[in-house]
């Protein structure tokens, strides 16, 4: 019997289907760790990071990336010290204003996911501005996860669905998982197909429960500042020995 693959997230095809669809989320850790190693403020370690970010950006085309989903601060890193996190924020901020020229440049649509209700207007409104200013690229779609947590998004979406039965305009029985994946944050990007964490700990920290649950997973010792793209192209080397089976059997 031949086995059907999971539905993706996004059943829309992107148009140029000819290119790559490879989805690669990162979790980007070790800053700290990488700062603290060198006696610097945890903050210069973000700093280096948000660099890293860049580069990797940049290298997504010859390494066949089309989607990048990175998780920059988590529903939980809101309880790390109002330092950090004010520092997390401005450098969010400044990352956006100081690359939307070269982004907008390099074709890459800039998304954002996650709550963004409790986060300064300001870095809402540039939130907003970067999305509406790369909305029709398509080269690299490049998605941020900032107050996301994995858990949260599905109780929101879980919310939203509830919605839409209270008011009649869906009934109960035909919610689908397709249905979920349409309200979540992710809605019209496709599933992960490898997620990639950092700095040596094996966990997820909630990130893309939902959409991840068919991704392969690779979890490196290099801590995030020291993260290059011949890295990624290592892993993403060892990646297409791996054979992914979706529930299956090997035929
Ligand atoms: C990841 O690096 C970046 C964020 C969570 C914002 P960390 O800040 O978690 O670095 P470590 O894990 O403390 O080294
Ligand atoms: C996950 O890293 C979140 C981000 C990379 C943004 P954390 O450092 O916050 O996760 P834990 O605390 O090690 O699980
Ligand atoms: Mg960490």
């Amino acid at each position: 019997m031949k086995m059907e693959q999971p539905e993706h997230c996004g059943e829309e095809v992107m148009p140029g289907s000819e290119a790559s669809r490879l989805h690669v989320a990162v979790i980007m850790d070790g800053n700290g760790r990488w700062a603290k190693n060198r006696n610097w403020p945890r903050i210069v370690g973000h700093r280096k990071g948000a660099e890293r970010c860049r580069e990797l950006v940049a290298a997504c085309p010859d390494l066949g990336i089309r989607y990048l989903t990175v998780y920059a601060f988590s529903t939980e890193n809101w309880s790390r010290t109002t330092e950090e996190v004010l520092g997390l924020m401005s450098l969010f901020g400044r990352y956006i204003k100081r690359e939307a020229a070269r982004i907008k440049k390099e074709g890459v649509r800039m998304r954002f996911i996650g709550d963004r209700t409790p986060l300064d207007p300001k870095l809402r409104a540039l939130f907003d501005w970067i999305e509406a200013e790369t909305a029709e690229n398509d080269r690299v779609h490049l998605t941020v996860a900032i107050n996301y947590g994995g858990r949260d998004e599905i109780r929101r979406a879980a919310q939203s669905v509830a919605r839409a039965v209270a008011a009649g305009e869906l009934a109960a029985d035909a919610v689908t998982n397709a249905t979920i994946t349409a309200h979540m944050d992710t809605a019209g990007l496709p599933d992960p197909d490898l997620v990639v964490r950092t700095s040596g700990e094996s966990r997820v920290s909630n990130f893309l429960l939902w959409q991840a649950a068919y991704a392969e997973y690779v979890f490196t010792p290099v801590l995030w500042p020291d993260f290059t793209p011949e890295i990624m192209k290592t892993i993403l080397d060892a990646y297409g020995q791996r054979e992914r089976r979706f529930g299956g059997v090997l035929t």
